[in-house]
């Protein structure tokens, strides 16, 4: 029996399935590599000791699904394989709902047909939306997205929900992902954007190597303790670590449930930028810009539910968050190139 790992070439995947191989499972990796490269599994299994089945394909490719689930005896499969840039989003709606929400749907039939029963989805704290209470609880309803990347997280909720009470043997558990940085320990595998990054960490680390010249931080006004956003930023590793354990949960679960995976705690821009600093040695110049659109002042986790049920807390902090995407960066400047 394998896992399959949509996805599993990226940033959160080739994390995810190095914790896979190390303890033990048989992987099978199916990525478009549209936004990631192989080398990132030839360090994984490096690391591992250990080779994965690498299929280059789509999730919106049936042929390709079917061949993959008459050769392989598959599990359980996680679902990385997104487009996950929320600016991007809004310019490309259709290409955002067609990659992510019918590429699920397409996965999902695949997996029904194969006799497959067993997902796990990569979800995101933004299903929240703007208006919901901080801390965010999994009891909240989730809706009032404000971009076609969250939407396309937030339909995807909903059609798992529908199809597990269509279908008993479906167990599904979304994973509500908060704001994930760091890389792994050995800084072989770590995020690498292409272009210029979009978020916080890879910025500030692209900053501290010379790639650019000073970060923007967008809003000094919020209503915040420093004014700055806050966010509740949370360790790839413990990340990938969450998975193992909803894995192993689904073994128990029925239908469909959500589980926020955070630190339950936030950090304003301005804290992150000095921790990054401490960590590194490096001084980061940075300017206070004008407010980014659609940016939410502070929010965090509740995970007390992963805590109990998943039996998953997050055992790395602010310093390993920012001494492993130091080390990552420094070692590997320009990434997997
Ligand atoms: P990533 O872009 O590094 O990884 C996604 C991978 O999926 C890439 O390797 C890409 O090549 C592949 N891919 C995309 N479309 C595909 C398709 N149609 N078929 C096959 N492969 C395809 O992103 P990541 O940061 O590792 O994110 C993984 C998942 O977690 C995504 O679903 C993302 O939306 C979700 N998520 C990420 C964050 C974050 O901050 N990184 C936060 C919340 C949720
Ligand atoms: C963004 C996405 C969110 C996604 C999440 C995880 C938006 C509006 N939201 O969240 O949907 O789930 O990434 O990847 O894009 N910042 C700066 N300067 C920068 C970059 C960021 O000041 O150059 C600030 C932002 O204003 C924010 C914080 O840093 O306050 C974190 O930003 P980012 O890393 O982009 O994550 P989110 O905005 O929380």
């Amino acid at each position: 029996m394998a896992i399959l790992v949509t996805g599993g070439a990226g940033y959160i995947g080739s994390h995810t399935v190095l914790a896979l191989l190390q303890r033990g499972d048989d992987v099978v990796v199916l990525d478009n590599l549209s936004n990631a490269s192989q080398e990132s599994i030839r360090r994984v299994e490096k690391l591992a000791g250990k080779s994965a089945v690498f299929v280059e394909g789509d999730v919106l490719d049936r042929a390709c699904l079917r061949d993959l689930f008459a050769a392989h005896q598959i599990d359980a499969v996680i679902h990385f394989a997104a487009l996950k840039a929320v600016g991007e989003s809004t310019r490309k709606p259709l290409e955002y709902y067609e990659n992510n929400v019918s590429g699920t749907v397409v996965l999902l039939e695949e997996m029904r047909a194969a006799n497959v029963w067993n997902f796990i989805f990569s979800s995101s704290a933004t299903v929240y939306g703007e208006h919901a209470p901080v801390p965010y609880v999994e009891t909240t309803q989730i809706g009032g997205t404000t971009s076609p990347y969250g939407t396309s997280k937030l339909m995807i909720e909903w059609v798992l929900r529908d199809f597990a009470k269509a279908e008993p043997q479906f167990n599904t558990i979304a994973l509500r992902y908060f704001n994930p940085v760091g890389a792994h320990e050995s800084g072989e595998i770590g995020e690498d954007p292409s272009g210029i990054p979009n978020n916080l960490l890879p910025y500030i680390a692209q900053v501290a190597i010379g790639r650019l010249p000073q970060l923007g931080v967008f809003g000094g006004d919020y209503p915040t303790p420093d004014g700055t956003c806050q966010r509740d930023y949370i360790h790839v590793m413990d990340l990938a670590e969450g998975h193992l354990k909803a894995l192993d949960h689904l073994a128990k679960n029925t239908g469909y449930t959500a589980y926020n995976l955070g630190a339950g705690k936030g950090y304003s821009v301005l804290e992150m930028i000095k921790a990054f600093e401490k960590a590194s040695g490096k001084t980061i110049p940075f300017e206070i810009k004008p407010r980014r659109a659609g940016d939410l002042a502070a929010f965090w986790a509740d995970a007390s539910l992963a805590d109990r049920e998943l039996d998953w807390r997050v055992s790395r902090g602010i310093d390993e968050m920012m001494r492993d995407t130091w080390n990552w960066q420094s070692k590997n400047p320009n990434g997997f190139n």
